[in-house]
């Protein structure tokens, strides 16, 4: 239950961050759950924008009204949470599967916000960092990246946007060199690797105590 409490306390935190009139973006997974109980509660007048269709039914169940992210060009604050932290403030993300629309939405919004509890922070990133495939070639894209392999369907392999989820595998040492090779490589729609220039600030619960790092405080 600890790890539940710090997921519910750091995504409370961040909840006093939105304001009536914002545009927000809502990430995925089970911190971003504890955030929507928390804005439901507070029902502030503000443009929702989920980036899965399991955020947009967990919106929805809790009367929150969310629309589509196809008429706005930019948000004011977008909240998401993360699998791994590092104290220079790289990002693993995409557990949840939602990697494309997560890194649009932090891309999108003039700040992007991660909330997360303890058992985030790690002292460098490791594999699996997820990935989405196109569809197109798919089998060929893997035979080119043979440390890659895609998710059972069970765990939602396929994206809303129709493409393959799938882990790469390979071992690494520097998360930019990585993130430059996956960018690169064709059939690789985007990767979960996420760097520190795109997030704004980081709001980790350790027990009963939130810390919010800034990025000009990342290490
Ligand atoms: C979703 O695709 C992911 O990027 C999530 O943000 C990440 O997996 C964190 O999820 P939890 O809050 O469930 O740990």
């Amino acid at each position: 239950m600890t790890i539940e409490n710090e997921k519910r306390l750091a995504a409370e935190a961040a909840a006093e961050l939105v304001r009536d009139g914002m545009r927000l973006g809502l990430g995925t997974g089970s911190t971003v759950a504890y955030l929507l109980a928390a804005i439901a509660r507070r029902r502030p007048r503000v443009t929702l924008i989920a980036s899965s269709p399991r955020t947009e039914t967990a919106a929805r169940e809790l009367g929150l009204e969310v629309q589509s992210f196809g008429s706005l060009d930019r948000l004011d604050l977008s909240i998401d949470g993360a699998d791994q932290i590092t104290a220079q403030g790289w990002l693993n993300k995409g557990g949840g599967g939602a990697l494309t629309r997560e890194k649009i939405l932090a891309a999108s919004s003039e700040r992007f916000i991660i909330i997360a509890d303890s058992s985030k922070i790690v002292d460098r990133l490791r594999p699996p960092v997820p990935l989405e495939l196109l569809s197109f070639g798919v089998l060929a894209t893997l035979r080119r990246m043979p440390t890659t392999k895609i998710r059972d369907v069970s765990d939602g392999a396929r994206t809303p946007d129709g493409g393959v989820i799938a882990d790469y595998f390979g071992d690494f040492a520097d998360p930019r060199e990585l993130s430059n090779q996956l960018s690169t490589t064709p059939g690789i729609i985007e990767h979960g690797l996420f760097p520190p220039e795109l997030v704004h600030a980081i709001y980790i619960c350790s027990g009963q105590t939130v810390t919010k790092t800034t990025r000009r405080e990342q290490k």
